[in-house]
């Protein structure tokens, strides 16, 4: 008999708001590592309390609700408060956003000496997704990563990671919390987008015969993938539109109708960039595809508002600003509305 998760509607429910047109998820997940790097780039010092500080900004950005339907959370992130002790959880949930979390404990390197990597955090995940769902939490994250390189992507690294995504989505699910599976193709490298193209499908064929395999329930959960794309060193990088059309050919050969929804990483595109990728999506094909193609950005949301807050760690209504425009032109681009007029006008 067919496996049906005992929290079957509210996967599928949440799954659904996630993806609502109009709107879009944040991506507030960067572990203590990376968030220091993005803070020492802008000249911000990292503590847990700047940390904060920078979180918080964002989570309570006014409206930011009318574009975002949720918020990517890290494992201190998710037990931080407001300054006047609101968990930043329950700031969320009062706005109608839903809190996710990160959940994979990061990507190491794979045996064989390419440097190509293989994403752990299996070990005690029935515990801790318990955890976080009592702390609210209702989406969560995994990141694998697939690099294409000389000799590179080995089906090893394909299969590990699809069988590792596939392992914690089913534990997310027995825990009604709704896996968003992000099995990203790096875009560093010179390669063509041809040949982006031809490693997407391939990793999101694997990706999808291990989620049936571990008999993960389409329906509630949400695919964040990286677009088809040139290589950023790629000599005569892709265009928007050859972006845009590559990108939902791939999806719509490899991804099953059934799925709940799909949202993007930025990846290392611009922040202009990644609002016209979507955009142009959504224009093109929007009205073709089975299930809603929105955004998942940590840096194309963030980083306006990061360089203003980070050199002194103040002027947060700017920066609030700053971040509320990335959230509106990616909540356009989410319905195919966004153009270099709203650009301008913003
Ligand atoms: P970027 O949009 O910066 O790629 O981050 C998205 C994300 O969640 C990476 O795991």
């Amino acid at each position: 008999m067919r496996y049906v998760p005992k929290h079957a509607d509210e996967l599928r429910a949440t799954a659904k708001a996630m993806v609502e047109p109009g709107k879009g998820v944040v991506a507030l997940d960067e572990s203590n590592a990376t968030c220091t790097k993005r803070f020492e780039d802008v000249g911000a010092q990292s503590s847990e309390e700047t940390r904060r500080q920078y979180r918080q900004l964002l989570i309570t950005a006014p409206e930011a609700q009318k574009y975002i339907s949720g918020a990517i959370l890290f494992d201190e992130t998710i037990r931080q408060a407001t300054d006047d002790g609101t968990p930043f959880v329950k700031v969320l949930k009062d706005r109608g956003q839903i809190p996710g979390i990160k959940v994979d404990t990061g990507a190491k390197d794979l045996p064989g000496g390419r440097g190509e990597k293989m994403t752990e955090g299996l070990d005690g995940l029935r515990d801790r997704l318990a955890e976080y769902y009592d702390l609210g939490a209702r989406f969560a994250k995994w990141r694998a990563v697939i690099t294409i390189g000389d000799g590179m992507p080995t089906i090893g690294c394909y299969k590990a990671n699809a069988h590792a995504l596939a392992r914690y989505a089913a534990l997310c699910q027995e825990a009604g919390i709704v896996p968003m599976i992000e099995p990203e193709v790096l875009i560093s490298g010179d390669h063509s987008i041809e040949r982006c193209q031809e490693v997407t499908e391939q990793n999101l064929r694997i990706v999808f015969q291990e989620l049936a395999e571990q008999e993960v329930m389409l329906e509630g959960t949400i695919l964040k993938t990286s677009m088809v794309i040139s290589g950023l060193k790629a000599p005569n990088r892709a265009g928007v539109t050859e972006v845009a059309d590559r990108t939902v050919e791939t999806l719509m050969r490899t991804v099953p109708p059934a799925l709940g929804g799909v949202v993007f990483l930025s990846g290392g595109q611009g922040h202009v960039e990644s609002s016209a990728h979507l955009s142009a999506m959504n224009q093109r094909w929007g009205d073709k595809t089975p299930w809603n193609m929105t955004f998942s950005y940590a840096r194309a949301l963030q980083q306006p508002a990061l360089d203003i807050w980070g050199p002194d760690n103040s002027k947060v209504k700017e920066a609030q600003q700053a971040f509320l425009t990335r959230a509106k032109m990616n909540s356009l681009a989410s319905t195919g509305d966004y153009t270099e007029a709203s650009e301008k006008a913003a």
